[in-house]
């Protein structure tokens, strides 16, 4: 039986009838065509698929859908435009935080709340909140030094 729920998703208020057990990856991704978020591992285990609910970061492979009834999602599209980046995403292209680029969506997702609450003050804090995202290409040392250009 398929379920009404209301999220506001990049700022926009929406209203949809889903099957309860669709994850929030799949709503975003299969559903709105929000293709920015990427699924990795599809158990939290990764933390490519990281997005923000109503102001915390969640692995939205391990979010179900029905969770963000009345609630705001951010996800990478809802960060910058293409005309102009949000500063975390500059700081990534300016500092090569990336190899492949498969992670990049769910690093900077979580890069923009490690700043936001303040865990960013040394490199090695910037590591600890970092950890759950993991990026295949080792690309730590380009990650970490956008997070410290982001914060700076
Ligand atoms: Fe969600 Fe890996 S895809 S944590």
């Amino acid at each position: 039986e398929y379920l009404e729920i209301e999220p506001i998703i990049n700022g926009q208020a929406m209203r949809m009838k889903i099957d309860p057990r669709t994850s929030l990856a799949d709503l975003l991704r299969e559903q709105l065509g929000l293709t920015g978020t990427k699924i990795g591992c599809n158990q939290g285990a990764c933390g490519a698929c990281t997005v923000h609910l109503d102001g915390m970061r969640v692995n939205s492979c391990l979010t179900l859908a029905i969770q963000t009834d009345g609630l705001e999602v951010t996800t990478i599209e809802g960060l910058g435009t293409e005309n102009e980046f949000h500063p975390v995403q500059g700081a990534f292209m300016m500092h090569d935080g990336f190899q492949c680029g498969y992670c990049t969506s769910g690093q900077i997702m979580s890069a923009v709340m490690v700043l936001k609450e303040n865990h960013a003050a040394t490199t090695e804090e910037i590591q600890e909140w970092m950890s759950g995202n993991i990026c295949r290409c080792g690309a730590y040392k380009g990650i970490v030094a956008a997070v410290e250009a982001a914060r700076d």
